[in-house]
């Protein structure tokens, strides 16, 4: 089978062509590009604290023999590609004659559509002996425990690299994937894909828009431009090596929802499955959508919002104080025939300073106490940690190389 061009041929264009000026003709166009950009460069990775656009693919991938050095090219070049997207530019050259065009051309004229890429590294990583990178293993890069209920397919889980491609356009999103699996090639091959739609809130103003249960979702999330915030609980602090100054680490769960089983479940049930009201997103008992939680309310001598409802137990009261920046999507993969039901579900993603203190110890709780778990199943599972951004001219991942 050809495999069309690879990591080799994208060298060799570049050097063809020369770093730089000469590869700024872009398929994408340069009047689109501009229109709905997100700087790749700078302190942080952009798609974290970055508003998030509507759709989602997101790609593990695997270093089947890699070693340091391989790793740290792979990370240059899939940064100076990353970077060429998220600027609506094509990842090489113009293709002309009879080479396989470096970039597979679906992104062209879209231009880059507010593309964000976020690029993750996971724990075998520091554990792999080729790559001799143990003793660089940030402390909060833990492997997750089993929680209960977990129904993990192994073929779904895990990955050497994680990058969160997400963007208004799905065909931009796809593109990037596309392309960055064909430029990983054949240092790192792909474990496993998953696109989505249907953000969690993370940015004020707007609609809050609903998961697929048809609930609000993101209502009391960390937003973007919450500096302080981000600081306490996302941005990578001193138990982490100095190299991810400036990272964060991202957990990743594919939750499938037992649609079938919730759409047949009275209206007053579901809301105390979550604690808030469906229409409005407000608190159970109160009337506005931003209105605080009364976890100590009682009516009839009985918690407003249940001992076992989802926002209850995640809540920073419930989890000496933690919080979580999530930035998680919907999806859907065709349909349950034995329920007789569409399959969805949410892919789950947030951000944090340390998973040990933060995703760990609120998903302990929720896995044993919290009523949502009656309608959904955890499938697929991941945990990364995110390098600083790259400053222009670097690549996400040199600090870890410093
Ligand atoms: C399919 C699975 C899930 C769905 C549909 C879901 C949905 C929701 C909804 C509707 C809310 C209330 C509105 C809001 O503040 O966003 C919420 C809150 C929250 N969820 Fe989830 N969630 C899911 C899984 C999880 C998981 C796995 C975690 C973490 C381990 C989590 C952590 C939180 C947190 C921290 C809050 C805010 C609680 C607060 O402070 O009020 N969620 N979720």
């Amino acid at each position: 089978v050809r495999r069309g061009a690879t990591r080799r041929d994208f060298l060799a264009a570049i050097g063809a062509a020369g770093v730089g000026g000469a590869l700024a003709p872009a398929t994408a166009g340069a009047a689109s590009a501009g229109r709905g950009t997100v700087a790749f460069h700078g302190t942080h990775q952009a798609g974290i604290a970055t508003p998030a656009p509507d759709f989602v693919h997101f790609l593990a991938l695997d270093l089947p023999s890699a070693t340091a050095g391989d790793l740290r090219d792979l990370l240059a070049e899939l940064s100076r590609a990353a970077a060429r997207m998220a600027a609506g530019q094509a990842v090489g050259p113009e293709a002309t004659g009879a080479a396989p065009p470096v970039d597979t051309g679906e992104a062209a004229g879209l231009g880059a559509s507010s593309l964000t890429l976020t690029f993750g590294l996971g724990p075998r990583v520091f554990e792999d002996p080729h790559l001799g990178l143990a003793a660089r293993r940030p402390a909060p890069l833990v492997r997750l425990p089993t929680f209960a209920n977990d129904a993990l397919e192994p073929s779904i889980c895990g990955g050497d690299i994680g990058v969160q491609v997400c963007s208004d356009s799905p065909q931009v999103a796809f593109h990037a994937v596309h392309d960055l699996i064909r430029l990983a090639s054949p240092a790192a091959v792909p474990r496993w894909s998953l696109a989505g739609f249907g953000k969690t809130r993370n940015a004020r103003g707007g609609s809050t828009p609903r998961n697929l249960m048809g609930f609000k979702d993101g209502t009391a999330n960390i937003v973007g431009s919450d500096p302080a915030a981000l600081q306490q609980f996302v941005w990578a602090g001193p138990e982490s090596p100095s190299w991810m100054a400036g990272g964060s680490y991202m957990v990743v769960r594919r939750i499938r929802m037992l649609l079938a089983n919730w759409d047949s479940i009275g209206l007053d049930q579901q809301e105390q499955t979550f604690g808030r009201h469906k229409a409005s997103g407000a608190p159970l008992g109160r009337r506005h959508e931003f209105d605080p939680l009364d976890l100590s309310a009682r009516r009839d001598g009985r918690h407003v919002i249940p001992e076992s409802a989802h926002v209850r137990l995640a809540s920073p009261e419930y989890n000496q104080g933690q919080r979580i920046l999530r930035r998680g999507y919907s999806y859907t993969d065709g349909v349950d025939r034995g329920a007789g039901a569409v399959a969805g579900g949410q892919l789950f993603i947030c951000y944090q300073r340390d998973p040990r203190a933060q995703f760990i110890r609120i998903q302990k709780q929720l896995s044993i106490a919290d009523a949502l778990g009656q309608h959904t199943e955890h499938v697929g599972s991941a945990i990364f940690a995110c390098p600083p951004g790259a400053p222009p001219g670097g690549f996400v991942g040199q600090t870890l190389f410093g």
